[in-house]
């Protein structure tokens, strides 16, 4: 049997599962790599912090120099996360001919490019899969098993966080913080859960499926990103009124050459098979041109999904044809290039909850606006409100509408006299 040595640069919640799994299937890796993989050093920020794996403490370092400068390490997994020193250590690497393997999708999507190529120049292999919608191999999927298609549309729950976040507002009636803090103890959450809560995450995923599923070059800050902060139990009682259910969506269409990338939250109908994914799951729904309608489902967050994702890519570099020892030659795909829709371009159905005053008339002059800006209604709920005798809430539900036509209007709404406040706007999608 041959032997291959790795080193892990991490060994938090991604790390450990990496860990656990190449211990508890070392015959199976064996059988199906051929290889003995041997973890020579693990590189953390504190040797002395409690760990809850047994690693024997002589392959703990944390020096990067001792795995960059070992020749005998032939396989450097990144799950450190972070931005630096993370790019830095994985280009000396590549520049070692190291071969990669890495979860770190806000990399891949803010600085990818220069990875990319530092691993085509050094012929070593760069591989991601954990990167995006943890355990859930989408990415060989899309770049691999569905390239006989022309992906036209893509709709994922990428973000394992708010996906539990929003099930435990709507199932449990948990308010938010508690089940953010749910989610950071679990191990679903980024080090810092902004990058969750505020789409970030989610907006970088997206950018890293679009650009193999449309074979383009994506700049993550052309997609579209709201965060689910805003979300409040009540908007979940309203939709599910109307037999909708609130999702953070990361959404990619293309027609016409043009493409429309965008992540925020979403109502979609109930009976929707993405409607019924929940907690920390993921699920990426494709609409391919030969394939039709595919969804991928899994774990889409936590130590040993992100794990399988990690030790399958580790065996994809040793049952390649590449000789461990010497070069890789890569295949590049050809690149198309894409314009990127402005989200003003973009067409939705739109819930508006606001406050109004209860007074004769208010309805009337809200619709005027909307119709004056293109904007017609599907449905109107109105409630008395708890906080003011005074003011109701309402309820907007439109048809669908082009965004520049809805802000326009809502620029409008809020300055009527009767409108107290704009409380929230969610897009709603039917997948017509
Ligand atoms: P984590 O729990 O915060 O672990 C980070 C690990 O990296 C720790 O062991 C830390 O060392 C080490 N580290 C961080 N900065 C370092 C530095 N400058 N030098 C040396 N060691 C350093 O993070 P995680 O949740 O495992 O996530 C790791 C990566 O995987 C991130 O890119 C994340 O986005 C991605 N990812 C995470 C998940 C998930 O479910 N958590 C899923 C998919 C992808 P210490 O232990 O000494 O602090
Ligand atoms: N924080 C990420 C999530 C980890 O919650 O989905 C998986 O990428």
């Amino acid at each position: 049997m041959k032997k291959v040595r790795i080193a892990l640069m991490g060994l938090g919640n991604v790390g450990k599962g990496v860990w656990m799994i190449l211990n508890s299937n070392k015959k199976e890796i064996m059988k199906r790599s051929g290889y003995e993989v041997e973890v020579a050093k693990i590189l953390v920020r504190d040797k002395n912090k409690p760990r809850d794996v047994e690693v024997p403490g002589e392959i703990i370092t944390t020096n990067f120099n001792d795995i960059l400068e070992d020749d005998s390490i032939k396989i450097v997994v990144e799950v450190m996360g972070g931005l630096e020193p993370a790019r830095e250590y994985m280009l000396k690497c590549m520049d070692r001919k190291k071969h990669i393997v890495t979860a770190n999708k806000m990399l891949l999507a803010t600085g990818g490019d220069e990875l990319f190529e530092k691993a085509d120049s050094m012929g070593v292999m760069f591989n991601y899969e954990a990167s995006v919608a943890g355990g859930i191999p989408i990415i060989n999927g899309i770049d691999e098993s569905l390239t006989a298609n022309k992906i036209e549309e893509l709709y994922g729950i990428v973000n394992g966080t708010t996906n539990y976040i929003l099930t435990k507002m709507q199932l449990d009636g948990l308010n938010f913080d508690i089940a953010l803090k749910q989610a950071q103890d679990k191990g679903y959450a980024e080090a810092d859960p902004t990058s969750d809560i505020e789409g970030f995450d989610a907006q970088y995923k997206l950018a890293i499926l679009s650009s193999l599923a449309f074979g383009t070059k994506i700049n993550v800050n052309n997609v579209y990103r709201e965060g689910i902060t805003k979300i409040k139990s009540v908007d979940m009682k309203y939709a599910k009124k109307f037999n909708l259910v609130i999702k953070l969506l990361a959404i990619a269409k293309e027609s016409d050459g043009e493409l429309e990338l965008k992540v925020h939250p979403t109502m979609i109908p109930k009976e929707h098979p993405l409607a019924n994914v929940y907690d920390s799951f993921n699920a990426i729904f494709i609409k391919g041109n030969a394939v039709g309608d595919l969804m991928f489902y899994g774990r889409g967050a936590g130590s040993l999904p992100t794990g399988s994702a990690v030790v399958s890519d580790i065996i994809a570099i040793l049952r390649s044809n590449v000789d461990i020892e010497n070069d890789n030659p890569v295949v590049k795909n050809n690149l198309w290039h894409r314009k990127i829709k402005n989200i003003e371009e973009s067409q939705s159905k739109f819930y508006i909850r606001a406050t109004v005053l209860d007074q004769p008339g208010v309805l009337a002059e809200i619709t005027t606006v909307l119709g004056r800006h293109n904007v017609s209604l599907r449905s109107v709920i109105q409630r008395g409100s708890k906080n003011s005798e005074c003011e109701v809430m309402i309820v907007l539900v439109t048809h669908k509408t082009m965004e520049a036509d809805i802000n326009a209007a809502i620029k409008e709404i809020t300055n009527l006299k009767c409108v107290d406040k704009i409380e929230n706007i969610i897009r709603i999608e039917d997948f017509k």
